[in-house]
């Protein structure tokens, strides 16, 4: 087999390690033939390389415990809330942060320990503070005087929180992505972070543990990330709460997408908050991250078959999928590769300039603009890499579309751990 390294296709420097073709061209991820994956699950399907998501976490905990002493990664798991990928974190000595009562329980359910998640929210209802109380979470992240209040209403035990400071940082990214900003929805800014660190410090039951700050995601810039850490300890001293131990640097790393992108690494990345947090924060001040997006969208291909090629004002290569399963790209106008992963017919093909669109009644439902494919053909299978964080949970059924199964791949073995919707389960929630 021809893998990634050393092939003439560059597009599959951005697919998990070890993708490259079988002798037929048909393409092999985690040892497996995308052909026979389709056959076996169906397209469009998520595909995860199991061992490079576990191979990515262990770099990030191996780098932040080489560069702080006292230090925990903490999965943001909203990028990808499934059981089996609850379980992997938690199998690794990752914590897992949540962001709503669904992903609280599922964490549960998946055997999640509660002493090792965190739970946040700008609107955390009642029935999330009671869920996190009762089952006794690490930390519930304030982000409003509401919290407190739900807090203090609820809790039977002691409950240690940490206040989600506004740091006033805005990194180059997407509008949509970007959390750190003085006029964004999350966090607190001095004057309202000051009426809450009073109330929870005179509240029975609440302990300040610490602080959080979170920017945004998809960032490419290291130096947003050590500014926002300044910016945190500034905060902290302000308001008169520097001995607090704990520092939950927040998440936010972006992650190539495309053939010849540089982002920083991850180590670049914990080596860049480690080198802030020298300089500014306590030695024995305990680090949380809570990276989501680097640990997962590099382990993730979408295969899709395409459905019909329209040549017009451009060729329009329209497959099986689209918005229903990645909203990245009317969300955030996030651009992806892609390539033809197992042609229909065999033999040499010209290459074409060619818009990847899927098949919903959008304008805006394209997955890949202006992409070279060998003269694609109605039956090819065609595969999108670096799709594992935010796709399958933004997923929908718009036009009645089926949320596509998850198949874990690796070492030529694969499992789905979630299954294809089915058309009865579009109507499961009709009651008339
Ligand atoms: C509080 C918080 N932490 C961590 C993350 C993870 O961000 P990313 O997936 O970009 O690492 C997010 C997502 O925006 C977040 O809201």
């Amino acid at each position: 087999m021809r893998t990634a390294t050393g092939t003439d296709e560059p597009a599959l420097e951005v697919f998990p390690p070890g993708t490259g073709r079988a002798a037929d061209g048909v393409l092999v991820v985690g040892g497996c033939r995308v052909d026979e994956l389709a056959a076996a699950y169906g397209t469009p399907a998520l595909l995860v390389d199991e061992a490079h998501v576990r191979a990515t976490v262990r770099r990030c905990r191996a780098a932040l415990a080489a560069a702080w002493p006292d230090a925990q990664v903490t999965y943001a798991s909203k990028a990808f809330p499934a059981t089996a990928m609850y379980r992997l974190m938690a199998q690794e000595g990752i914590w897992v942060d949540v962001a709503g009562l669904g992903e609280l329980e599922v964490a549960l359910g998946a055997g999640v320990d509660p002493a090792t998640i965190l739970v946040h929210g700008n609107a955390k209802g009642d029935d999330l503070i009671g869920r996190a109380l009762e089952a006794g979470v690490a930390y519930v992240v304030i982000d409003n005087l509401d919290d407190v209040d739900r807090l203090e209403g609820r809790a039977t035990r002691e409950q240690r929180v940490l206040v989600r400071l506004n740091p006033d940082v805005a990194p180059q990214t997407h509008d949509a992505m970007s959390t750190g900003g003085q006029r964004s929805k999350f966090g607190l800014p001095a004057g309202l972070a000051r009426e809450v660190i009073a109330r929870v410090r005179a509240a029975n039951l609440l302990t300040l543990a610490g602080v959080h700050v979170h920017i945004g995601s998809q960032i490419h810039d290291l130096a947003p990330f050590a500014e926002s850490v300044r910016a945190l300890r500034a905060l902290v001293e302000e308001l008169g709460i520097a001995d607090v131990a704990v520092y939950d640097l927040g998440g936010g790393l972006g992650v190539p997408h495309l053939r010849g992108e540089h982002v920083p690494s991850l180590e670049e990345y914990v080596g860049t908050l480690a080198a802030a947090a020298r300089e500014h924060l306590p030695p024995a001040a305990r680090i949380l991250i809570e990276p989501g997006r680097a640990l997962v969208a590099t382990a993730g291909v979408s295969l899709y078959r395409v459905v019909t090629v329209k040549r017009a004002a451009a060729t329009f290569v329209a497959v099986d999928g689209g918005m229903g399963d990645n909203l990245e790209v009317s969300l955030y106008g996030q651009p992806f590769e892609a390539v033809i992963a197992a042609p229909r017919t065999a033999g040499p093909r010209a290459p074409e300039r060619c818009d990847v669109v899927g098949q919903h009644c959008e304008s805006g439902d394209r997955l890949v603009a202006g992409v070279e494919l060998p003269a694609p053909a109605v039956g090819d299978l065609l595969a999108v890499p670096v799709t594992g964080a935010y796709t399958h949970p933004l997923s929908n059924n718009y036009n009645g579309a089926l949320r596509p199964p998850v198949v874990f791949v690796g070492g030529g073995e694969h499992r789905a751990v979630i299954r294809r919707e089915t058309l009865a389960d579009l109507v499961r929630r009709d009651v008339a």
